[in-house]
C-alpha cells in the first residue's frame, strides 16, 4: 500500500527510530509499503519514519525501480566501514522542492538484518552509498540539511517555514 510521506517538521522525523527486535507480519508489510511508496514518489530510498513508523528500517533502490536487483532492504542498519568521499546534489522526499550538494562517503559497508532476521552485510558505492547514508541518517534524526553550512541550512529552513505559514507544506 502506498502511504503518505511525512514532511520535515513532523514529530516522527524528530525522534530516533527504535530497533526492530521481533520481525512479524507488521514488519513485512511495512517494508512492502515502503518499497511501493518509494517507487511511486519516485525516490531512490526511504526510511520507515518517513511514512510515520519509528522503526529502524530502510529501503533503497539506486536505479529508481529500473532494475529490481538494486533493491536493498535492511533493518537495524549500522555503518561498519566507509571509504573515500563524493560530493553531489541530494534531496529528500520529506523536504520536497529543495536540494543541495552534500559530501558523503564514496563507499559504505553496512551491517544489519533482513526480513528473516538473518545478519546481512551490504556494500555500496556512489549513489548507493549516498542513498544508504541518507536513509540511515533519518533513523538518527539527521537530515541532508544538517550536512550543510549554517548559512545554506538557514536559507532552506526559512523558505520551508514560509511555506508552512502559507499552508503549502503538507
Ligand atoms: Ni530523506
Amino acid at each position: 500500500m502506498i502511504r503518505p510521506i511525512v514532511l520535515w517538521g513532523n514529530e516522527v522525523l524528530e525522534k530516533p527510530s527504535d530497533s526492530v527486535t521481533n520481525i512479524t507480519q507488521a514488519e513485512v508489510q511495512l517494508v512492502q509499503d515502503m518499497i511501493e511508496t518509494m517507487y511511486k514518489a519516485p525516490g531512490v530510498g526511504l526510511a520507515a519514519p518517513q511514512i510515520g513508523v519509528s522503526k529502524r528500517v530502510m529501503v533503497t533502490d539506486a536505479s529508481g525501480g529500473e532494475d529490481k536487483d538494486h533493491l536493498l532492504t535492511i533493518l537495524n542498519p549500522e555503518i561498519v566501514a566507509i571509504d573515500g568521499e563524493q560530493y553531489d546534489e541530494e534531496g529528500c522526499l520529506s523536504i520536497p522542492g529543495f536540494s543541495a550538494n552534500v559530501a558523503r562517503p564514496k563507499k559504505v559497508v553496512l551491517r544489519g538484518i533482513d526480513l528473516n532476521g538473518k545478519d546481512i552485510v551490504l556494500e555500496g558505492s556512489d549513489l548507493v552509498a549516498r542513498a544508504v547514508c541518507h536513509e540511515l541518517d533519518h533513523l538518527n534524526v539527521i537530515f541532508f540539511l544538517d550536512h550543510l553550512s549554517f548559512v545554506k541550512r538557514d536559507i532552506i529552513k526559512r523558505r520551508i517555514k514560509k511555506l508552512v505559514r502559507q499552508g503549502k507544506w503538507e
